[in-house]
């Protein structure tokens, strides 16, 4: 093999940096010129240097590579490919990898691509073009789906606009057709139906005949997280994106990539080059949205260092621009590429350029530096030159550890008033739903793998160990590992019977909305399930969470799993699963909702109530409350907002807090006190307040010929309660009914069991009363009372 290709690399972004990279590992390559090139090429590369010649100046490039005897010229913008830079080069005889200006039009008008795709069938957005303005209107008004509005040539990324009302279209179609926003690129304008789905960027190599599809990317094109503010280049991609199953690729190439290549080879402009289609995965199949005929960028950056080392990219650009690609073996390593951009502030608006750059060495091999807008002084100092000035790749087995990765690589990078995204790939880990099978860990803890990990405090980190931490015997709790599947028998269970119950936090959560602190209300999800279990004589063994939202914030989710996570450790529960829904329109802007299942085992035979043990005359106890716990919210806050009080005001029931972290108290988790009162079998029966309060819940546990008598004078009523009962002036027995007033857990006991049942609670941390006693029943009457009301307030 000689060593004797000379390429002329056209172009000076990232994806030329990325694309010189690659073709300077290959044993073809003698040289490499890049016109104009940044500072990545400017130096560090093996035999790879710039020539300061514009991309559109085709004449001093032709001359140069005539000059230095070029033979393959590798264009990587589109805007000298639609400019025709491929036949300059074909008249002097050297190869292009590119195509034809014909074919280029794919790209350079969307009309001619739009008509194409009909003509050949190739699924798409319904559409129409037009050059006349009040035409283009009429249509708008006469059409009942959304409405896309493109200006049809090129305009550099901004051209499309996506209006959410008629009256926006209409001043869409004026700002591009009569005040000419986009210049000549909006003579005509296509109209699409609005697509809706998951974009993918499909890129091909295409020789005419043959096309091979390279891994599937996703691009972050808006500025900022979660795909918000205004249209980019591209601020990070990754691939291959885990929604591009085999059968979506399969049909990708059936019905797009194949027929494109070959109705292009059809209609006499064969196709030689990067074919990369934009598709969106819409409810009806993969459709197009358009076509560009060069390398993504920052696509690039993520696929090329997924191709095998021993894979020859000058290689497979001759034999595309030789037709012969069917001949070539093109290896694809198994790993995941991630790309984080690095922009200037201010872009895509206006920022600043010659700033400094410093980068630090890097820690691993597999994490790449591709400058874009960077140059090189005189001086050899490295400064911006762009808008998009430079980014960190990185290659890894798992795309969690490839997105670690570049986040890594990025933070080495130092310019002033950088920006990049912080979730770069967070749709993958979004789609991700795990429903306690697959990761034993909620979606979310994936979503924002990369998210965090620049500033040194990823999600995944927090939450590893609280999560890991809840792992117990018969069940792991590690994420990745295999979750929702206990071992009864390691756990030391016998005979066991499997209890259940699901729950939510109630209005609660509108209070940790409002004050921000998110880290609570999950303990009480965990609380308010388990509870429910423990009075069925069960020990918890499993917790799973589901989690929905109109809009995935990742510190609130965050937080909110670190509260679940706390619940589950109190209650000896590991969790094991958990789903997270971010559903817009289902929920308000800022607003979540939650709720969970636990899961538990009792042995056959020790299952409560014990209705055959109870008879009247057994003791009554109440296991003080840590508060309002979860139930009565909705009173709770028409209270609070009749006192004009504000979250943040010093609690008046409680000088030293405030309302806010004093209502957001957690709900009790009596699990680990009561538990070797049970197993030594010293309960009768159990009855969590909840809902309902003490009234309606006592009689739950007991068997229809008992009543309890309870007495309100024997306990110590929290100050909270007798605030809002004041203040609010609740009737007394509708507090009764909706509140707990101190007593969070009520336990019937044998009289002779009562000083031994005390003393195991009591050492297990719970404050007990003597509150009642079990009666008999009599007919027409309430199955609970309450005596001393007067007392409460
Ligand atoms: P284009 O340059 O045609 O790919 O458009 C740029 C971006 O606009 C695309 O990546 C999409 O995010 C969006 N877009 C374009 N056409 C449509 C469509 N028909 N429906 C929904 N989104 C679209
Ligand atoms: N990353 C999108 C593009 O290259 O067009």
């Amino acid at each position: 093999m000689t060593a004797d290709l000379r390429i002329l690399l056209v172009g000076g972004g990232g994806r030329e940096h990325a694309l010189a990279w690659k073709l300077a590992q290959s044993p073809l390559v003698e040289h490499i010129w890049v016109a104009p090139g940044n500072g990545g090429t400017a130096r560090g590369l093996k035999n790879v240097e710039n020539v300061s010649i514009d991309s559109a100046d085709f004449p001093s490039l032709v001359n140069f590579a005539v000059e230095k005897g070029v033979n393959l010229v590798v264009p990587g913008p589109e805007q000298p490919l639609v400019d025709g830079i491929e036949t300059q080069f074909r008249k002097v005889g050297i190869p292009c990898f590119g195509p034809s200006e014909a074919a280029a039009r794919m790209e350079g008008s969307k009309t001619f691509s739009k008509d194409f795709m009909k003509k050949h069938n190739i699924p798409t957005a319904e559409y129409e073009n037009f050059t006349s303005f009040e035409k283009a209107k009429a249509y708008v008004a006469s059409v009942n789906h959304d409405v896309v509005i493109k200006a049809s040539g090129l305009a550099a990324g901004k051209g499309v606009l996506l209006p959410t009302t008629k009256e926006e279209a209409y001043d869409a179609l004026k700002e591009i057709m009569e005040d000419r926003a986009f210049g000549d690129a909006g003579d005509e304008v296509v109209i699409e139906e609005l697509l809706e789905g998951d974009e993918l960027s499909i890129l091909a190599l295409s020789d005419g005949y043959t096309a091979i599809d390279l891994p599937p990317a996703q691009d972050h094109k808006r500025i900022f997280d979660g795909d918000n503010g205004p249209n980019t280049g591209g601020m990070g991609t990754y691939a291959p994106a885990p929604v591009a199953t085999a059968a979506i690729i399969d049909e990708i190439r059936k019905t797009i990539i194949q027929p494109t290549i070959d109705g292009m080879r059809k209609d006499g402009f064969p196709f030689v080059g990067m074919l990369f289609t934009g598709i969106m995965l819409t409810t009806a199949g993969p459709k197009v949205l358009e076509y560009n005929v060069r390398f993504g960028d920052p696509e690039t950056q993520s696929i090329l260092p997924l191709l095998s080392k021993d894979t020859d990219l000058a290689e497979i650009f001759l034999a595309c621009a030789e037709h012969r690609l069917d001949a070539i073996d093109i290896k694809i390593t198994k790993q995941f590429g991630v790309t984080v951009v690095g922009s200037a502030g201010g872009y895509p608006g206006s920022y600043k350029k010659n700033e400094k750059i410093v980068i630090d060495p890097l820690e691993s091999d597999d994490t790449f530096i591709f400058h874009a807008g960077t140059s090189l002084t005189k001086e050899g100092q490295l400064v911006s030159a762009g808008g998009r000035v430079i980014a960190a790749s990185a290659v890894a087995d798992t795309l969690e550890e490839a997105v670690k990765k570049a986040y890594a690589g990025i933070s080495k990078i130092h310019l002033n008033n950088m920006h990049y995204r912080k979730d770069i790939a967070y749709r993958a880990f979004r789609d991700v739903k795990t429903n306690g099978t697959k990761s034993g860990a909620p979606a979310f803890t994936y979503a924002s793998a990369g998210v965090d990990i620049a500033e040194g405090n990823s999600l995944v980190e927090r939450i590893k160990p609280v999560v890991k931490a809840t792992a117990r015997p018969g069940a792991d709790a590690e994420l990745g590992g295999f979750g929702g599947l206990f071992d009864l028998k390691a756990a030391g269970f016998k005979d066991a019977l499997i209890v259940a119950a699901t729950d939510g936090i109630g209005t609660k959560v509108k209070i940790a909305q409002a004050s921000g602190i998110n880290d609570t209300v999950g303990i009480d999800l965990v609380a308010m399930n388990v509870n429910d279990l423990i009075v069925q004589g069960a020990e918890p063994l499993m917790f799973l969470d589901y989690y929905a939202c109109s809009k995935l914030e990742i510190d609130v989710a965050a937080d909110f799993v670190k509260g679940v996570a706390e619940g589950c450790l109190r209650s000896g529960s590991a969790l094991v699963g958990g789903e997270t829904a971010e559903m817009p329109g289902i929920y308000h802007d800022g607003e979540y909702d939650a709720g969970g299942t636990a899961i538990g085992a009792v042995e056959r035979g020790q299952t409560l109530p014990n209705f055959d043990a109870m008879a009247a005359g057994d003791v009554l106890l109440g296991l003080a409350s840590d508060g309002v716990h979860s139930n009565g919210f909705s009173l709770v806050r028409k209270i609070i907002e009749h006192a004009g009080l504000k979250y943040t005001d010093s609690a008046p029931w409680d000088q030293s807090t405030t309302v806010q972290e004093s209502l957001l108290t957690p709900t009790r988790i009596y699990v680990k006190s009561v538990l070797p009162a049970i197993k030594q079998q010293l309960i009768l029966g159990m009855a969590h307040i909840t809902g309902g309060g003490l009234l309606e819940n006592t009689p739950r546990m007991l068997p229809k010929h008992l009543a309890a008598s309870i007495d309100a004078s024997t306990w110590d009523v929290l100050p909270v309660f007798k605030w809002l009962g004041k203040t609010g002036n609740v009737p007394k027995e509708d507090i009764l009914q909706t509140l707990n007033l101190g007593i969070g857990m009520v336990v019937a006991a044998k009289a002779d069991n009562v000083d031994k049942l005390k003393r195991i609670l009591t050492s297990g941390g719970e404050k007990v009363f003597t509150i009642g006693k079990l009666v008999e029943a009599a007919t027409g009457k309430p199955r609970c009372t309450v005596s001393n009301v007067e007392e409460l307030y």
